[in-house]
């Protein structure tokens, strides 16, 4: 994660930058922006569109979580707004292109929840071995039942990930730690973790695994993933956890399996059908199933993640802000910029990226005698993103100058 404190050796922040943070935010941001000197305006629920214009009216930087929407038309009425922090993992909620077109840079944080997630996969793995919930819950009802049968420990065990990424290698560090063995099956090589070992498909690792994690993407090539036919190759006996994506499992199959004893249990976070809001009703084939875990999405949610996507897109905003930088930028071109020379000026310019730009602003600023000392360029579809760093020049008059350019989007300075 990037540090926001090293950025620019003395942010020019006279007029501090405006912040906007919607929908109760962790406060670790307000106090990592204030932290620099920003301004900080936090609101607990989310905007409708007009409020949304008149809360962001000279605001700099927009922070939102996924109530907010954010569409063309807001966008055009927010002339001041530089950057947008999505304080969460998607970003459907932003028109990603309008925002681009206008030079703002949109971040995010994917994967500030990637151990939330695995910790949870491990207590369920422990819970099905124990039969943890049908305990529980015959307790609840009044149900003395000390037994040791069908309960095991994990030790020794072979855990068979789906999709070794962010959340599939944390998992096989986490499972080997306490004494299983790890498989994994993933579409890219990826370097095995610890002893964990690559598998040459999924029906390989559905053969030999006692318990199979998903951890793939919402992608065509994993909708449906797990059917009936991949249920079937599963050992007797043996759980399946989706903390991933609904789409991944036919969780009609997967009812199936587990009411027929073919399985032994599963856990599950996501569904294909998930209620718009807290509250809604809630229905799906696995419910009354008792070797069934069932959980509202929240393999995610944890207090740490959300103050760790908070430092993160904060950050993220920081940098871009005081350097210029847009890595991990969702919908701009990525430049990662170093810090800025003592006595040096940057010039950050987001420009339509057609034949000629470049020539046109040099000719501008040999006009005007400024002397460019490095210069860095990225482009992305129908955007560029170029920057320079010059010898100390007169601001406004270069911005001014630039503005002229047609091509250009959006012109800002640091020193
Ligand atoms: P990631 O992008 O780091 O890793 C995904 C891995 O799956 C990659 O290594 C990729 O090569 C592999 N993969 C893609 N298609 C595949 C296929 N057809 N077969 C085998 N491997 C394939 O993603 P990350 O961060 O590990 O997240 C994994 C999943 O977890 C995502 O679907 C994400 O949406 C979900 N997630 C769920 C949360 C929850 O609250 N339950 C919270 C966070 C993420």
């Amino acid at each position: 994660m990037s540090s926001a404190t090293d950025l620019h050796p003395s942010p020019d922040l006279s007029d501090p930058p405006r912040v906007v943070l919607l929908e109760g935010i962790h406060p670790a941001a307000a106090s990592l922006l204030r932290g620099q000197g920003f301004e900080v305006t936090e609101i607990r629920g989310a905007l409708g569109p007009g409020a949304l214009a008149e809360a962001l009216r000279g605001a700099a930087i927009l922070g939102l979580r996924s109530k907010t929407q954010v569409t063309a038309e807001t966008l055009s009425e927010c002339t001041d707004l530089l950057a947008i922090g999505a304080f969460c993992i998607g970003t459907n909620q932003v028109d990603l292109s309008a925002a681009a077109q206008r030079g703002i840079a949109v971040f995010n944080s994917p994967f500030s929840n990637t151990r939330s997630v695995a910790e949870l996969t491990i207590a369920e793995i422990i819970a099905l071995s124990r039969r943890l919930f049908d305990k529980s819950s015959g307790l609840h009802a009044g149900r003395w039942d000390k037994s040791a049968a069908h309960a095991h420990e994990i030790r020794g065990r072979t855990l068979g990930i789906v999709g070794y990424g962010h959340i599939g290698s944390q998992l096989s560090v986490l499972a080997e730690a306490m004494g299983m063995r790890v498989t994994f099956y993933d579409i890219a090589p990826k370097l095995p973790l610890g002893n964990a070992m690559a598998l040459p498909s999924l029906q390989a690792l559905l053969e030999t695994a006692d318990v199979v994690s998903l951890h793939v993407p919402a992608t065509p090539l994993t909708e449906g993933m797990i059917g009936a036919a991949e249920l079937a190759m599963m050992r007797p006996g043996s759980f399946l956890i989706n903390n991933a994506r609904g789409s991944v499992v036919d969780i009609g199959a997967l009812a199936v399996a587990l009411a027929s004893g073919a399985i032994g249990g599963a856990a599950v976070d996501v569904f294909p059908e998930e209620p718009a809001a807290n509250q809604g009703a809630f229905d799906c084939p696995l419910a009354g199933l008792s070797n069934a875990i069932l959980t509202p999405h929240i393999g995610g949610s944890t207090e740490e993640a959300q103050e760790n996507i908070a430092r993160d897109v904060s950050s993220k905003l920081l940098r871009f802000m005081l350097n210029g930088s847009t890595t991990t930028s969702v919908n701009v071109p990525e430049v990662d910029l170093p810090l800025l020379r003592e006595s040096q000026h940057r010039i950050l310019h987001f420009h339509r990226n057609v034949p000629g730009v470049l020539g046109r602003m040099h000719t501008m600023l040999a006009a005007r005698g400024v002397n460019i000392n490095a210069e860095f360029l990225q482009s992305k579809a129908e955007l560029s993103y170029v920057i320079l760093d010059v010898d100390p020049v007169e601001g406004e008059a270069v911005k001014e100058g630039l503005r002229q350019i047609p091509e250009t989007i959006r012109v800002r300075t640091l020193w």
